[in-house]
């Protein structure tokens, strides 16, 4: 399987997505190539009469709403999101997701948080038994006594912690913070991990996702399947 079959899923899973979005929402917009995907096609929807607004997970995605038409709302705000739509790195069975490959993960779990609904669009690659494994979790840590915070994630984790970096300088994201990824075998509690990572000063915010996604849409080679959730906050 190439790149491009992926991607090929990835834009199949956006289209089904987009279905979920009616005249006069409100849209929380992810991060990545299949967020990608998903806000080319709503931008064609607004040029063909949709009204909607979007609220951007990332400066990326931003700037490529505006590209498309796509009216946005102010990021300093109260917003009122009908339906957040983004994708993910990993899924359990559970439906909780690692997120963060792209180090929007702040941003995109407050935009889901604020969402009446979350809808999570992935290729079917993305799917595991147990997250972690093949791919790092990612945590966003304040600069301040970063490698501190890292040795508590450590010891906590019992897992190889490294400070993720972008042409050999640390990796900034755009709240100014670092990320550090926790290379762990498996999290089986992934509850449990977000409330005690959660309680580490230094600690920003966790690239696990529990109990938010209310829809999963699966590129698959066979087509696309979509899962409803019942969340279990
Ligand atoms: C961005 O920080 C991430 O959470 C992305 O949503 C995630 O990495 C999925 O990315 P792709 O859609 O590019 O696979």
């Amino acid at each position: 399987m190439t790149i491009h079959d992926l991607d090929g899923f990835k834009k199949a899973a956006a289209l089904k997505a987009v279905e979920f979005v009616h005249d006069g929402m409100v849209v929380g917009l992810g991060t990545g190539s299949t967020a990608k995907h998903l806000v080319l096609v709503l931008g064609e929807r607004v040029r063909s009469g949709m009204k909607l607004r979007g609220v951007p997970t990332s400066q990326e995605t931003a700037a490529l709403a505006r590209d498309c038409g796509i009216p946005l709302l102010d990021s300093e705000n109260r917003w009122e999101i009908d339906v957040a739509i983004d994708g993910a790195d990993q899924v359990d069975p559970e439906f909780n997701l690692i997120k963060g490959g792209g180090g929007a993960l702040l941003k995109e779990k407050i935009v889901a948080a604020s969402a009446k609904q979350f809808i999570v669009m992935v290729d079917h690659t993305k799917q595991v038994p147990v997250l972690g494994g093949s791919f790092p979790l990612p945590i966003e840590v304040i600069p301040f006594g970063w490698g501190s915070t890292a040795r508590e994630i450590e010891v906590l984790t019992k897992s190889r912690v490294v400070l993720r970096e972008r042409n050999g300088t640390p990796f900034k994201t755009e709240a100014g913070n670092l990320i550090v990824d926790v290379h762990i075998d498996r999290i089986t509690q992934p509850d449990d991990l977000e409330t005690a990572l959660n309680l580490i000063p230094g600690v920003v915010e966790t690239g696990l996702f529990v109990g938010r996604t209310n829809v999963l849409i699966v590129g698959t080679p066979q087509g696309v399947q979509t899962l409803h959730v019942s969340p279990k906050r």
